[in-house]
């Protein structure tokens, strides 16, 4: 008995320290929040996306990192808020890289940082 406790408990530490590290990547998701926050919203590539000002190899990274924040988990926040906020982001830039009328503003409102950060941050 005390054997199947310790291999239980065993389990669990694994899930909890593992679940920790991954809380805010999710399963095929290419890049952390953490890694898109200081990339592409700090570093200013989604707002070079906006302007319509950045490279052809920079839309690609844009979209792909904001997929991937997409299917991370929210740092915290309701799953629902997440998922609308990071949907919005996703289409916009890829409305804005493909050129279309009007994503330029929708992607400017979508990356609003502090709406995001108050709820989820
Ligand atoms: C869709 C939601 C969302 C939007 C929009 C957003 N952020 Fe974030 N941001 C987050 C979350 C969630 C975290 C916490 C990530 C963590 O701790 O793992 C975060 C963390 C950060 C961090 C800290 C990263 C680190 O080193 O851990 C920076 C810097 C940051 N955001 C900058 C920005 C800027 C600048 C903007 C606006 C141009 C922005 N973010 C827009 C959700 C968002």
């Amino acid at each position: 008995m005390n054997r199947v406790m310790l291999v239980l408990i065993g389990l669990l530490s694994v899930a909890l320290l593992s679940g920790v590290a991954m809380a805010d990547k999710g399963k095929d998701s290419k890049f952390s929040t953490e890694e898109i926050m200081k990339k592409a919203m700090k570093g200013g590539l989604v707002a070079k996306v906006a302007k319509g000002e950045a490279s052809e190899e920079d839309q690609k990274l844009v979209v792909e990192m904001l997929e991937s924040l997409a299917k991370n988990p929210p740092h915290k926040g309701s799953e629902e808020s997440w998922k609308e906020k990071t949907a919005a982001l996703l289409a916009a830039a890829q409305g804005a890289v493909e050129g279309k009328k009007g994503a330029d503003a929708k992607l400017k409102k979508a990356m609003n940082c502090k709406s995001c950060h108050d709820e989820h941050k």
